[in-house]
């Protein structure tokens, strides 16, 4: 089994620049590389933050760039989209009973889970009674079978105090539903704009640079909130005894000079 996960594109209005880039481009180049280099994929992951501000013409934009992708591809709010907005562009995406974009896709290697974790118009994520209570069942339902989660807000700290106050709140009643299950193998997630490997409560846990700007490790270092570095994808590799996560910084990628240093 091999994915690819991507997220926090970001996207405004087409034509418009955020933070001194050009998202739409970014996208579209990133997107041009999987198909390129990691074309036998099974599927794609977008992990939330689809749009900066729930711009419709951003997810109209996306839509349709997605209509022209070659894999197949899952995407989840994180807490820069508009639920409604999104769906507005995606109306073929699975919710759950009350209305929560979260679904499953079952595979050979396990059940693929992606959670819903938008709040509202602000920056922290939440997962309610509600949509625990989907979570719940689906991990019933799943058994002994290998669990895969998705979600944009992680439910921990991550040692980025900016991001820590905006983590998943009530960390501790997701961790309780998390925990009925035997076999969480992995948790992706967004929402922090940087590349990070977290073992949490025995469980793998990775996120990724967004494709658009990033939050820098140190404030200090760079003065601003967010900063420019390597934007990346993940490509995940499921074998029977491993999980492989390569990070592809493909638009920072370029030939060594073998001229030089030898
Ligand atoms: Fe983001």
């Amino acid at each position: 089994m091999k994915f690819i996960h991507i997220t926090d594109f970001h996207l405004v209005a087409p034509g418009t620049p955020l933070w001194g880039l050009n998202p739409h481009d970014r996208v579209d180049r990133c997107l041009s590389d999987i198909e390129r280099w990691h074309g036998d994929a099974d599927f794609c992951v977008i992990s939330g933050d689809l749009s900066d501000k729930g711009d419709p013409a951003a997810y109209r934009w996306l839509s349709e760039r997605l209509d022209r992708f070659a894999l197949k591809t899952f995407v989840i709010p994180g807490n820069h989209d508009d639920r409604e907005a999104l769906c507005a562009a995606f109306p073929a995406i699975a919710r759950d009973a009350n209305g929560f974009v979260q679904y499953v896709h079952a595979t050979p290697v396990g059940r693929f889970l992606f959670l819903d974790t938008l709040k509202g118009p602000v920056s922290e994520g939440e997962y309610c009674a509600a949509r625990r209570e989907w979570l719940a069942g689906q991990l019933a339902a799943a058994a002994r079978e290998p669990a895969w989660i998705f979600m944009h807000h992680p439910p921990f700290d991550i040692a980025i105090p900016y991001m820590d106050r905006i983590k998943l709140e009530e960390p501790e009643e997701f961790a309780g539903i998390l925990a009925s299950h035997s076999d969480i193998r992995h948790i992706f997630f967004g929402h922090v704009h940087r590349a990070a490997f977290i073992h949490w409560r025995g469980i793998p846990c990775t996120c990724l640079p967004g494709t658009n700007h990033q939050v820098p490790l140190a404030r200090e270092s760079v003065g601003t909130p967010y900063s420019h570095e390597p934007p990346m994808y993940g490509v995940v590799l499921i074998e029977d005894d491993k999980t492989i996560v390569h990070f592809e910084a493909c638009l920072d990628r370029e030939p060594a000079d073998m001229g030089e240093g030898q």
